[in-house]
């Protein structure tokens, strides 16, 4: 099969082309950090906008770097929730026109799906498993059963762990999106030297404003170097998200987990989960924790053959009951 996978759900827009018989991806991202820096945050109307000017181009040129024509598509996947509406809207269109105009049939695909599976394209791992998503918009357990059925575990009640490096990045004055940034000012710091509180210790649900408050409290006190809050703060994320994964796999009796989304770009946390939890996880490569095409194709595929729901063109009509 030939699923071409589209991405326009936040600030990154992204064609792929997965080519299912031989196992490869062909894929173009189209990233608008640094129009979005400049506001410190993501601008919904901004982020359409260049979607609508980038999606086609993508399109055409990631055709030609995968020697296919558009004819030669068997199935096309899109992102169809959750996101910034407007950002989605760009995509799903554009893949509604494609399937309409080819013929074909087409999966709205959830972002939050994509960003667990994605975990799948390089790694020897299928469910049942854990699927954690640590993103700027999410944090996330799901239990994926062996027919991707999802079963959400916990979520956070308020800010997400993306969320949470983000502002206090910003409180510290550091660019947007501040989580590299913070990565990066930890290493030359103390994790040992902050005492901060792990939000929701009894719960099953996460909660990360407790501790965003705290990170930014103790800044403000100037008592410590920020090197040293940064490299606590990682800490206790870290202590955090094994906390409730522990919780997750205790009572599902599951022994793998995958962890996925923005977040998972982190070298202390690709590093140390694994070390605090004592058990393999697996990741997907950086260039797949954040946004992009390969994953909605590759869970466009998933879903399509599990279920086989969506046949030809008439199917594209039944996208608009995504967009929720
Ligand atoms: O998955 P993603 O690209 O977009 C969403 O779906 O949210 O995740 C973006 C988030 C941002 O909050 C960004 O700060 C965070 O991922 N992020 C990081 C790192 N790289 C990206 N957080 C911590 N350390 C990093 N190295
Ligand atoms: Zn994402």
């Amino acid at each position: 099969m030939i699923v071409c996978g589209i991405e326009t759900s936040c600030d990154e827009t992204s064609v792929a082309i997965y080519d299912s018989k031989r196992n490869k991806f062909y894929s173009l991202v189209s990233s608008q950090v640094d129009i979005h820096s400049k506001f410190g945050g993501v601008v919904p109307e901004i982020a359409s906008r260049n979607h609508a000017l980038n999606v086609m181009p993508l399109f055409i040129d990631v055709l030609k770097m995968a020697g296919v024509s558009k004819e030669d598509i068997n199935l096309i996947g899109v992102t169809k929730s959750p996101g910034l509406i407007g950002a989605l809207f760009v995509g799903v269109s554009f893949a509604k026109g494609l399937a309409f105009g080819l013929k074909k049939p087409i999966v709205g695909v959830n972002h939050l799906f994509a960003h667990i599976v994605s975990t799948e394209i390089e790694n020897d791992v299928k469910p049942p498993y854990l699927g954690v998503v640590i993103s700027g918009g999410h944090t996330h357990i799901y239990l994926v059963d062996e027919c991707y059925n999802l079963k959400l575990l916990s979520k956070t009640i308020d800010d997400a762990v993306g969320e949470t490096f983000d502002k206090i990045a910003k409180f510290a004055g550091l660019p947007y999106p501040g989580g590299p940034f913070i990565e990066e000012l930890a290493k030359k710091g103390d994790e040992g030297a902050v005492q901060l509180p792990i939000g929701l210790k009894g719960d099953n649900d996460f909660s990360f404003s407790g501790l965003k408050t705290h990170v930014i409290n103790t800044i403000t006190s100037n008592k410590f170097k920020l090197e040293d809050v940064a490299a606590s703060f990682q800490r206790v994320v870290v202590d955090t998200l094994a906390l409730k994964i522990d919780y997750a796999l205790k009572r599902t009796g599951v022994d793998v987990v995958v962890v996925a989304g923005g977040v998972a770009c982190n070298n202390y946390i690709r590093e140390n989960l694994p070390k605090k939890l004592n058990m393999h996880c697996y990741f997907p490569s950086k260039k797949l924790c954040t946004d992009n095409g390969d994953m909605v194709a590759y869970a466009a595929y998933l879903l399509y053959r599990k279920r086989k729901f969506l046949s030809k063109f008439e199917s594209a009509l039944d996208i608009d009951e995504f967009i929720k």
